[in-house]
This record gives C-alpha cells, structure tokens and sequence, in this order.
C-alpha cells in the first residue's frame, strides 16, 4: 500500500530512535499498536516513543501489568496484553479513559484484542531479520494516522 512504510533497523538504539520520532510528532488522543513476537522490539520502540514525548523517568512495566501511566507534555499510557488471559478482561480495564485522556496510547499485543480498539490508529508490525534486525512495517488506518506517516517519512528522508 503506497501510505504504508517499512523500515530495518539494525540495533536498539536504532528502533528507540525510531520510537522517538513518532513520540515527537504525537498528538493527544493518538493510537499506536505494536504486533510482533517476543523480542522484536515493541518495547524498546515504546521507551523511544517515551523519550519523544520528554517523559523523564521511563522504565518498561514489568509484564504482568496491563496498563501503566507515564506523565509528560503528554500523557504515555503504555497497554501490554501479553499476559492477558481472557479478552473479557479488557472490558474492566477501563480503555475508553485512556483512549480519551491526556495523552496517547501505545497497544503492545493488539492483535490480541483488535476487534475492540477503535478502527483508526497507527498500526506497526515487527519481525526478526537476521542477528539484530528488525523489520518494522507501518499501517496507517483513517486519515490522522496517513498524516502522521507522511510526516515520519519527511523526518527520516524517505519520499
Ligand atoms: N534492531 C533491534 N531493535 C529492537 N530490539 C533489538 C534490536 N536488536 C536487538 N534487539 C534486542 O531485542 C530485544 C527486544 O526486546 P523487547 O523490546 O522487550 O521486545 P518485545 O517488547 O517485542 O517483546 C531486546 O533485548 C533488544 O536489546
Ligand atoms: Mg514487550
């Protein structure tokens, strides 16, 4: 699709810089969700994402948390379902306060629940290349999130 975007990144650092981009563009009320198997950076694109967005004191949740609350210019709400055991429990999470609050949402494990996130969001797949690779592919969904793309595009030279 001519609005998607892929990037390889070779290193941590390198896919960090690339979280920070985005979290420099962000705007509140936006959407990001991260699919791809353990270990091909969804995290570390995250704590880049939490740079962009100047929050000073980062630290990855440990995994068993849902959902944790970072306060910056804007607000990060980092969603993790990895230990989600049953998609019912999404409903006593409370999204639609994060979707609607001060700040953006970043979704790691999406796919396990996208039929109950909002149609239109950024959504970044991850795979594995060889040693430190990473191939990331970036699938805007409704019109806020092509903007956001073109605009990363600008940032990183790639029109
Ligand atoms: N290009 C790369 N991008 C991101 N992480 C990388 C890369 N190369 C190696 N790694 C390593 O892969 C692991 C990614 O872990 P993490 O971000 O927690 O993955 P996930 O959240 O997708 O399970 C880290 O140990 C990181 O150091
Ligand atoms: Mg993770």
């Amino acid at each position: 699709m001519r609005d998607n975007l892929t990037i390889t990144t070779c290193s941590p650092e390198e896919t960090q810089r690339i979280g920070a981009g985005i979290g420099e563009q962000a705007r509140i009320g936006d959407l990001i969700l991260l699919v791809g198997d353990l270990g091909t950076g969804k995290t570390c694109l995250t704590q880049g994402i939490a740079r962009g967005l100047g929050l000073p004191d980062y630290t990855p949740s440990p995994s068993f948390v849902l959902v944790r609350e970072y306060q910056g210019r804007l607000n990060l709400y980092h969603i993790d379902f990895y230990r989600l055991n049953d998609i019912r429990e999404i409903a006593e999470l409370g999204m639609s306060d994060y979707l609607n609050g001060e700040g953006i949402c970043v979704v790691e494990w999406a796919d396990r629940a996208l039929d109950l996130l909002p149609p239109e969001h950024l959504l970044i797949r991850f795979e594995y290349l060889t040693g430190n690779g990473r191939r990331l592919q970036f699938e805007p969904r409704g019109q806020r999130y092509v903007g956001l793309v073109e605009q990363l595009k600008g940032k990183w030279n790639l029109r």
